[in-house]
């Protein structure tokens, strides 16, 4: 016997009409809750590496900034700021750069690089004193960190899609200032029409306030702000971060290691060639003497009358530049060069954020009496 067919001939839902009892439920179920535990756990990683400060800025801190955002949009409106890269107005909001600027937007994803000094105006003085100072003051970052600011005005319908901040460009923490109306920040949210996907974690800025982005927060997720997001019709943020020294550079080999760029032949030539000649080093104490691939070291001491000869170097053209006594040259500025920059062979780790990392520095120095 064949079972018998149904008689029904409307459509209904297929899983009435499977023969399979329960189709697909269960097993969707499952998936459902192992992405919903997926979700608690990213959310509560989210909410453990971000810091919310309040209080930092209060009614009169704010009303002072928010006059110096309006300042700042009249001297970007008057055209007064110098660098050619401080300003980028779009229609719903106007960024700023200060400090260091970086290149940005599409295509650049992950291949963001720092601009040159000049391309961007520094820190206005009223950022930081009124802004970075008091966090300083509260021990949240310190002295001298904060070495790039931008600052978001946002106007109605303004918005910052998904993304995560260059993590080859900015160490970690970021810190968010926010000024005018209230706004959250989203984690984890997509940016299509249809909001696919809410997000995965909220996290309300008031006006005043400080957010530290760091670890899972930073990394590991996308943050931005839908125009849902913002409760106003404008909001400034200030971001505030510290660009990493070895942030990639623009129109510099991206090789952060010198023993990796392998040189022509035509500009190993040109580094011998360059050389040659009489230098010092910036305390004028020792002379270097350059002929061919020689290096004659002396040292002039206080007082002294004769200069006393302390070694013999000699330079090695290697594949990635020339080696002499521990530092390598693989790159010169200007013709004649004034400096030479040696970088130590061995890379080595410098806490001194601020200063390039070099072996040694040469000077050019005349033959006559040092100056
Ligand atoms: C950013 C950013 C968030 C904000 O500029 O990178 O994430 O609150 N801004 O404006
Ligand atoms: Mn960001």
């Amino acid at each position: 016997m064949i079972a018998a067919m149904p008689t029904y001939a409307f459509p209904v839902a297929p899983q009435v009409w499977s023969p399979y009892p329960c189709p697909n439920m269960p097993a969707r179920r499952v998936a459902d809750s192992a992405q919903e535990a997926a979700l608690k756990a990213s959310a509560e990683k989210i909410e453990q590496s971000l810091t919310l400060h309040t209080g930092i800025f209060g009614e009169h801190e704010c009303q002072r900034i928010e006059e110096f955002v309006d300042v700042t949009a009249m001297r970007a409106a008057t055209g007064q700021f110098r660098g050619q890269y401080t300003v980028d107005a779009t229609p719903h909001r106007t960024k700023y750069f200060f400090g260091n600027g970086y290149t940005y937007g599409h295509g650049k994803r992950g291949n963001e690089e720092l601009l040159p000094v000049g391309a961007v105006d520094p820190i206005p003085v009223w950022i930081e004193q009124f802004v970075v100072q008091p966090l300083v003051e509260q021990g949240i970052v310190s002295k001298g960190w904060i070495d790039s600011v931008v600052m978001n005005d946002y106007q109605y319908k303004g918005q910052i899609v998904a993304h995560v901040d260059p993590p080859q460009l900015f160490e970690r923490p970021i810190l968010t200032a926010s000024f005018f109306c209230p706004a959250q920040l989203v984690f984890g949210a997509s940016f299509d029409p249809e909001r696919t996907q809410p997000p995965v974690y909220v996290q309300p800025l008031p006006r005043g306030s400080v957010l530290l982005l760091d670890g899972y927060a930073a990394n590991d997720v996308t943050h931005g702000m839908r125009p849902e997001d913002m409760f106003g019709t404008r909001r400034c943020s200030i971001v505030l971060r510290h660009v990493r020294r070895d942030a990639p550079k623009l129109g510099f080999p991206q090789v952060q290691d010198p023993q990796r760029r392998c040189l022509g032949e035509e500009e190993r030539s040109r580094l011998i060639r360059e050389a040659q000649g009489s230098w010092r080093d910036p305390t004028n104490t020792i002379f270097y003497e350059v002929q061919q691939l020689s290096v004659e070291v002396w040292k002039v001491s206080e007082g002294a009358e004769e200069r006393e000869h302390k070694a013999t170097w000699r330079m090695y053209p290697r594949e990635h530049g020339l080696v002499c006594n521990g530092g390598v040259l693989d790159s010169i500025r200007g013709s004649p060069p004034e400096r030479l920059e040696w970088k130590p062979l061995n890379k080595q780790e410098n806490d001194d954020h601020h200063h390039y990392n070099f072996a040694f520095v040469w000077q050019r120095a005349d033959n006559q009496a040092s100056d």
